[in-house]
């Protein structure tokens, strides 16, 4: 049964990751070399740096993702899938030549992925009974996008941010704060302790008629101006000094309240508008706890059945870009080697 068997990789950001998926449901082995520690004395991905992390990880990502598989040999995959856009367009390559040259030498089908359109399978295949039509939210550091998703490479974009991802508005408000990166994690442990309530940061287009589209730079920006003053000319996000325990925590707290009053009010507004019941929400700011149990809450009041992917297919991972290879390839889409990689998402001219 090791025909049916797709290899995926996943270097579209700092994550270098492998994973092989029976039947485009059965993960048989996922294997995420993380490249955190790498970044942290950045405070964020430097592209240089991923990419030549990536060249060093992903042969022994490959092979280890093989060897959990129950010591499968390349050769008796049916195909390799691998995530072509968006993504950072080095990193991306490093994953896209591997996969090329593995999959041309041995003489299996190249099948290209849609990150962002693995993030929604990642929910499909935590929810086996979860079938397009449906809402999709993903949310994470590069992208913060509300889908009708019809089926295969059929994302409708129902809205998105105008700005800043709300994985990245976590990132840059923990480097105000001076918590750790990555900083949607750090954010989360600090509000444990801390007051939703404390301080009223804003909401942006959440007024009654507003659309489906989203932006959270005032919000980065309130807190900025809140930590240093209006109108102050400091540069850059360093970390705010003089700040008490309590204090640090209350504004994470009340930071991630305003996030995620936003992401589930306009996913509440997305399955009203389609009219769908079924919503699911993907990408890494998907792990946070607060944000998971304001959706089940939603969810039950609005009568609407939600798809959460364990955090670890949340973040980025390959098993989500085998799951949909296999999808492609028996549907016969995005199959060659000639495969583009473009660095931007879904209505972009390459997407
Ligand atoms: O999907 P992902 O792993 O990578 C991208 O494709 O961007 O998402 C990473 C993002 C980061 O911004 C990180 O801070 C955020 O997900 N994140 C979280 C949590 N865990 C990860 N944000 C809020 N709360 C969390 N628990
Ligand atoms: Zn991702």
């Amino acid at each position: 049964m090791t025909q049916r068997c797709v290899l995926g990789i996943e270097t579209s950001c700092d994550d270098t990751a492998a994973a092989v998926v029976r039947g485009g449901r059965e993960v048989l082995s996922s294997v995420v070399a993380s490249q955190t520690e790498l970044h942290r004395r950045w405070g964020g991905v430097v592209p240089e740096a991923a990419c030549r992390a990536h060249l060093a990880s992903i042969l022994p990502v490959v092979e280890e993702a093989l060897e959990r598989a129950g010591g499968l040999a390349l050769g008796d995959l049916a195909a390799i899938a691998v995530t072509t856009r968006p993504g950072l367009v080095g990193a991306l390559l490093v994953g896209v030549a591997t996969a090329r040259a593995l999959a041309q030498s041995l003489g299996l089908p190249l099948v290209g992925v849609h990150h962002l359109e693995a993030h929604v399978v990642a929910c499909q295949l935590a929810s086996p009974a979860l079938e397009p039509p449906f809402v999709c939210m993903v949310v994470s550091g590069g992208h913060t996008e509300i889908y009708r998703y019809g089926g295969l490479g059929r994302m409708e974009v129902l809205g998105r941010t105008r700005d800043d991802a709300a994985g990245e508005a976590f990132d840059k408000a923990a480097a105000m704060l001076g918590l750790p990166y990555p900083g949607g994690p750090s954010i989360a442990k600090a509000a444990e302790r801390g007051d939703p309530k404390a301080v009223r940061f804003p909401r942006a287009l959440l007024q009654p008629r507003a659309s489906l589209e989203m932006s959270f730079s005032g919000l980065k920006t309130a807190l900025l101006y809140r930590l240093k003053g209006v109108g102050s000319r400091r540069e850059g996000f360093g970390p705010a000094a003089d700040l008490a325990p309590q204090e640090v925590a209350d504004l994470a707290a009340s930071y991630q309240e305003a996030i995620v009053d936003v992401l589930v009010e306009k996913l509440r507004r997305a399955a009203r508008h389609t009219g769908l019941r079924d919503v699911a929400v993907g990408g890494g700011v998907a792990c946070n706890v607060r944000l998971r149990e304001r959706l089940a809450a939603m969810a039950e009041q609005e009568g609407l059945r939600l798809h959460l992917a364990p955090p670890a297919w949340c973040t980025d991972n390959a098993a989500m870009v085998a799951a949909l290879g296999w999808r492609n390839l028996e549907a016969g889409l995005e199959v060659g080697y000639e495969q583009a990689v473009c660095a931007s998402g879904v209505g972009s001219r390459c997407a």
